[in-house]
């Protein structure tokens, strides 16, 4: 078995929604990336992916109530990376969310993160979870291009 086929099986974590729990995401982002083979440039652009879903969790999701949870859940297949960040809001209209390329926004500062997280990864599915909220799953094809870096289209 090669160093880059280690998956380490899903590791499964509850954060309290604290913005200092990102540094935590951040850091088991980082010892599965190594565990893989997912070279740096790739880690560093699944890192903003995964802090601005962290975020949302706990500023949108969760009011930043320490009292609620966010899940996090990193893994996936030997070909992919599968992140998916879960939280006990009120869950919301995707649809409803502004195109931060549109003339009108460009000048704001926030409203970037979701576009991010769709520029950065392959796959970015927001669905209703079982107990309201919103669980965000996110998936990054390593395949062959996993030594080449992430493509930011
Ligand atoms: N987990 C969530 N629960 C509830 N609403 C959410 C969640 N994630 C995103 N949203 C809604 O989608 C909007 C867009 O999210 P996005 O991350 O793109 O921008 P932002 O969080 O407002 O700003 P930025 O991420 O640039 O600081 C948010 O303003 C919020 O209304
Ligand atoms: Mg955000």
């Amino acid at each position: 078995m090669t160093e880059s086929s280690v998956s380490p099986g899903p590791i499964v974590l509850w954060l309290s929604s604290r913005f200092e729990n990102l540094e935590l995401g951040q850091a088991v982002l980082e010892y599965v990336c190594r565990l893989r083979g997912i070279e740096n440039d790739a880690e560093h652009w699944i890192g903003v992916a995964l802090r601005e879903a962290l975020a949302n969790a706990i500023k949108h999701g969760n009011h930043q109530d320490p009292a609620r949870r966010v899940m996090l859940s990193l893994g996936g297949s030997a070909d992919d990376l599968e992140i998916v960040v879960g939280d006990e809001g009120e869950g919301f209209e995707t649809s409803a969310v502004a195109d931060p390329l549109a003339p009108e926004n460009q000048m704001k500062t926030s409203g970037r993160g979701i576009f991010y997280m769709k520029t950065f990864m392959d796959d970015v599915i927001f669905e209703r979870g079982a107990r309201g909220g919103t669980v965000l799953t996110m998936r990054k094809h390593l395949g062959g291009d996993r030594k080449k870096g992430v493509q930011t289209r």
